[in-house]
């Protein structure tokens, strides 16, 4: 054995443990010296415990130690005792004892580190793309390392659960060919026939799809995706989806799957209160109720539609709005009648930003709910007006804020984003709540206006509901899909469908999309064929795993919860990749450098 093995972790010493004789192994997380008596936080993964030098008790040890700096690697043998009272240290968990150091030996000193990874306040200042850089001494972070060991149980949970539940964990290639799920592909270029490129999987999709035609029955995987998308605090180049699927099952079923695994993730992991069972929304009421089909339904104030109340009201931004089609709807802002000209002119940017033209607003006063200030009533009649406020449940001190326009989803955009605001400022997005809900029956598909075609609101193999079949052709935009999301706190969590498993709705489906039927031989063939050969039915769906973490830790940032993250364009300052290759191997591959051009732009 060598003579550096520990026999016990920092983190777990306590009061039981008092003289004994332990060897720690770890990192000196604080050196405190004052001559004659050295004070070290040693660390390891366990936690923090204070080692004591002193030259009264131990002469021969004190000059090694007050050479020791942060992050050396030390074993040291030493005896457990209380600390005197008065110097128990109550924010560590070990901070009733202390460890009277016997021996010291560095097994590896460190250099200076680039941020002082003792000091949590401090480090909320340090550049993050300098704690990407050097990661791995960020990771030695506790609260860094407690992010793994959460991710880590996360995916202990579900593994155990699915393996209970008699799913198969399957590895799906990563060397395959395009699937669709919205982005561009990472490829990967293949030697020996220049020109050939292997595609990284956007999700293991078709893959299991496949498995369910091959038999399986029930599969999971915790997969890596890879998709060439602009990035957002919630997304990544590279991340992890949990994915799931099964055949001969109903929709009900697998929203009754995801609720268990979700259920039984957080109950094990957290102490945050969540709605059950999951509220459920088709997706046409979450636009009604919330504008979005990711509401954050920890809060009320859902939207109103006044295109009653404002029928052929007379004021021209709200009638031309409702004839060309549109919509004006309202959302209530509790105590938002005392704010000033400024905050509401901020409010309405909002409201732009997200292509409305402005915000008309109504202002209640408090405590005579008859007295109203709002620049409106040059517009309205005071029947149009009341009718506004009944309609929206107005009460005191409220601020009405209205949006019209031509086209509803701008309506739903500029009012959904505001409710968000709303939300925040009211303190209504409670961060010890985890507000799971489903939204189900989205649209097959949507138009594209710039390129003039229809395309999958969720991906081509997703089934359309029995009874919109024949709409396929006729009213595409009609069709409503069995496609489901699983939303939390207004953040899309999961996406799954029941698929198509007959090759004739496929192909329907596919020239929809204007794929022609070489390009579908050409894409899809393989899938094609399979759905000949007697595939089930089935279905799935994909949680991904970054963002349970992220509502888990509530953290805004996903590289917060991800080992190795990228940073920004999908730089990783740690590796310096992506990286220029060698002539020689570009040569291999067949591949030669365009001149570089003007800066790419997302
Ligand atoms: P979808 O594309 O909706 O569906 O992805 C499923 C879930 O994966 C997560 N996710 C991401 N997380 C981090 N960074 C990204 N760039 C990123 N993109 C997606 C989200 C999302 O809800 N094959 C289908 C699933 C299915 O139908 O079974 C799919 O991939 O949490």
């Amino acid at each position: 054995m060598s003579d550096w093995q520990r026999t016990v972790e920092c983190g777990v010493l306590g009061e039981a443990e008092e003289n004994q004789q332990v060897q720690l192994n770890g990192w000196a997380h604080k050196v405190r010296t004052f001559g004659d008596l050295v004070f070290i936080d040693l660390r390891d993964r366990t936690g923090i415990v204070q080692v004591v030098v002193d030259r009264e008790e131990t002469p021969e040890l004190v000059n090694t130690a007050n050479t020791l700096r942060s992050e050396f690697v030390l074993s040291i043998q030493g005896t457990v005792r209380k600390r005197m009272p008065g110097t128990e240290n109550p924010r560590l968990q070990t901070g009733s004892i202390e460890v009277a150091a016997k021996q010291i030996t560095v097994l590896n000193p460190s250099r200076h580190i680039p941020f002082q990874i003792s000091d949590e306040e401090q480090m909320q200042n340090v550049d993050e793309s300098l704690r990407v850089k050097y990661r791995y001494l960020d990771l030695r972070r506790p609260k860094m390392f407690q992010m793994l060991q959460l991710r880590h149980s996360v995916i202990k949970i579900i593994r155990d659960l699915l393996d209970a539940e008699g799913f198969l964990e399957i590895e799906t290639p990563l060397f395959t060919r395009s699937t669709p799920e919205g982005a561009r592909d990472y490829l990967v270029p293949y030697r020996l026939q220049p020109g050939l490129f292997y595609a990284l999987p956007q999700s293991p999709q078709q893959y299991k799809q496949l498995l369910m035609v091959a038999g399986v029955e029930k599969y999971f995987q915790i997969a890596h995706c890879f998709r060439d998308e602009s990035q957002r605090s919630d997304r990544q180049p590279e991340f992890t989806q949990l994915d799931v699927e099964m055949s001969f099952v109903t929709q009900e079923q697998i929203l009754q799957l995801i609720e268990r695994i979700m259920t039984t993730v957080v109950e094990q992991v957290s102490t945050k209160t969540f709605p059950r069972p999951f509220p459920r929304f088709t997706y046409d009421e979450a636009m009604a109720l919330y504008g979005t089909d990711k509401p954050d339904i920890r809060f009320g104030l859902t939207l109103t539609d006044l295109g009653s109340a404002v029928s052929r009201c007379g004021f021209s931004v709200f009638d031309s709005a409702l004839e060309a089609g549109g919509t004006v709807k309202a959302v209530r802002y509790p105590g938002g009648a005392s704010l000033s000209r400024k905050e509401v002119d901020a409010l309405a940017a909002l409201c732009k930003e997200a292509g409305a033209g402005g915000l008309a607003t109504i202002a209640v006063a408090q405590p005579n709910p008859d007295e109203i200030k709002s620049a409106l009533s040059k517009h309205l009649a005071p029947a149009v007006m009341q009718q506004i406020l009944q309609n929206c449940q107005a009460e005191p001190d409220d601020l009405i804020c209205i949006v019209a326009h031509q086209n509803p989803k701008t309506v739903a955009a500029a009012l959904s984003r505001l409710r968000l605001e709303i939300g925040a400022r009211c303190g209504l997005r409670n961060r010890d709540t985890l507000a799971f809900c489903f939204v189900t029956d989205f649209p097959l598909v949507q138009w594209n206006q710039e390129e003039n075609r229809w395309e999958p609101e969720h991906h081509p193999f997703t089934m359309p509901l029995e009874e919109h079949f024949e709409f396929l052709e006729s009213d595409p935009g009609k069709v409503r899909a069995q496609c489901y999301d699983l939303v939390c706190n207004g953040q899309e969590s999961a996406s799954g469908s029941i698929r198509i498993h007959r090759a004739d709705i496929q192909a329907r489906v596919f020239a929809l999309l204007g794929i022609s039927e070489e390009v579908q031989r050409a894409q899809f063939g393989h899938l094609l064929d399979a759905f000949s050969y007697g595939a089930p039915p089935h279905g799935g769906f994909a949680p991904g795993i970054d963002r349970l973490i992220m509502n888990l830790l509530d953290e805004p940032n996903i590289r917060e919860v991800i080992a190795f993250p990228k940073m920004g364009l999908g730089y990783d300052p740690m590796m310096d990749a992506p990286a220029p290759v060698d002539q020689k191997q570009l040569k291999e591959l067949g591949l030669i450098i365009a001149p570089p051009q003007q800066a790419r732009k997302e």
